[in-house]
């Protein structure tokens, strides 16, 4: 579905739930991460893009301090709270991203009005695709756009890009204004990280809140500086395709937490603040220190950092049919290294890889959810027939098929 199509159907369920019409609607996409898994917690670089699916939030003010929020995918039953109610633990279920986003703006600074939210998506849920920042974010521009911190917001983003100045600059002037994109994704992650209970890192938000159609956002998430690295599939005659493995993973419980334990570890026995610190060339030192599984958790990160910048050049230079190899390369690493992998995972990328595509690799935390493939056009039935042969006479799970685009970031759609 078209993204004004899922606004205008947003729009009316908010009036058909809350009996008056909506003071706009704004969205907030979901994410592919084109290449660097698991790098944006240890402070390193990843290449993720907005994708042309996103969540929808409409939103309207009250003049009290109560808040009601109602998903389309639930039921459109309201949860109700009361602004100053809101405290981590306070709020369970789907809500808690809403509601986390309310929370941490006020926490922010951000004196905010109640208000009524009904919210919709196409963004598959647990696919590995950011369907929670997708919604912290359609949130978070509506919700600052309706506290009137408009011109700092829509277009921050972008004018960050430019250089030192632009609105999205960290350490502006004081005050409101400040509220810039960068802002809003540490909004985000507040919410997820604290309200929701998930250790996540900052990729998420950024790809959601910067994304621009035609590229992807690299960012380096140590000084959160954004570049946005020409992405023109169409151009090159390619399509991502998104194979969702239907095996579901959720980053509140273990696995997640515990690789982020073993980089912590990595990092203190290295004597770093964080694992981007470490050079490749360190590796052979970092062998003796590290026992053997922390230390292959380690060469996941350092080598992983050096495949994104290694992206961006060959994207730069060669266009994206020549980055195939790179993210071959990421997945093994995921596979073997990391062990982030699962077998449906490395089935789609295996089965992907044999059958024309140009690279592929797992996207997102890991442990279920999604692969990505970069396939030429001409060969997208070959690669979808095989990978569904291949999970039928496995007996998996059938998994869904289809290609995403780099498409605008959160915005402002009715
Ligand atoms: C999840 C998290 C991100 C990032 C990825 C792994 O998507 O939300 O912050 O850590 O996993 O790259």
């Amino acid at each position: 579905m078209s993204a004004d199509a899922l606004a205008a159907r947003t729009a009316d369920a908010f009036a058909a739930r809350f009996g008056r019409t909506p003071a706009g609607v704004w969205a907030g996409p979901g994410r592919v991460n084109l290449i660097g898994e698991h790098t944006d917690y240890n402070g390193g670089f990843v290449l993720p893009f907005a994708i042309d699916k996103t969540t929808t939030a409409a939103l309207a003010v009250r003049g009290d301090r109560t808040v009601r929020v109602a998903s389309a995918l639930s039921g459109t039953e309201a949860v109700e709270v009361d602004l100053d109610g809101l405290r981590p633990g306070a709020v369970t279920g789907w809500a808690a991203y809403p509601l986390g986003v309310a929370w941490a703006l006020e926490q922010a600074g951000v004196r905010l009005p109640g208000f009524d939210l009904l919210v919709d998506s196409d963004v598959p849920v647990g696919a590995g695709l950011s369907s929670s920042a997708a919604l912290e974010c359609a949130v978070a521009v509506g919700l600052a756009e309706l506290a009137g911190l408009d011109g700092s917001v829509r277009r921050g983003g972008l004018a960050a890009l430019g250089g030192p100045g632009g609105p999205g600059e960290p350490g502006g002037p004081g005050g409101l204004a400040r509220l810039d994109r960068r802002a809003l994704a540490a909004v985000g992650r507040r919410a997820e990280n604290d309200m929701v209970g998930a250790p996540t890192g900052i990729m998420d938000q950024y790809a959601s809140l910067f994304g621009a159609a035609g590229s992807a956002v690299f960012l380096d998430c140590r000084s959160e500086e954004v570049q946005l690295v020409p992405l023109e599939l169409d151009a090159a005659g390619l399509v991502c395709l998104v194979l969702d493995t239907k095996v579901s993973h959720a980053h509140a419980t273990g696995d997640y937490a515990r690789r982020r334990d073993s980089c912590t570890r990595a990092a203190e026995a290295l004597g770093v603040p964080l694992l981007r610190e470490v050079p490749l060339d360190r590796l052979p030192e970092a062998q003796q220190l590290l026992d053997e599984e922390t230390f292959r958790r380690a060469r996941h990160i350092v080598a992983e950092n050096q495949r994104v910048v290694e992206t961006v050049k060959v994207l730069r230079s060669e266009g994206p049919a020549a980055i195939g190899r790179l993210l071959d390369a990421s997945h093994g690493s995921m596979r073997d290294d990391f062990e982030i992998s699962c077998p449906e995972l490395d089935l789609a990328v295996d089965t992907a890889q044999a059958n024309g595509a140009l690279g592929a690799r797992m996207t997102g935390g890991g442990f279920g959810g999604s692969a990505i493939a970069l396939v030429p056009v001409g060969d997208l039935d070959k690669v979808r027939d095989a990978v569904l042969r291949a999970f039928a006479s496995r007996r998996y799970r059938q998994p869904e098929l289809f290609t995403v685009l780099p498409a605008d970031g959160a915005r402002r759609l009715l």
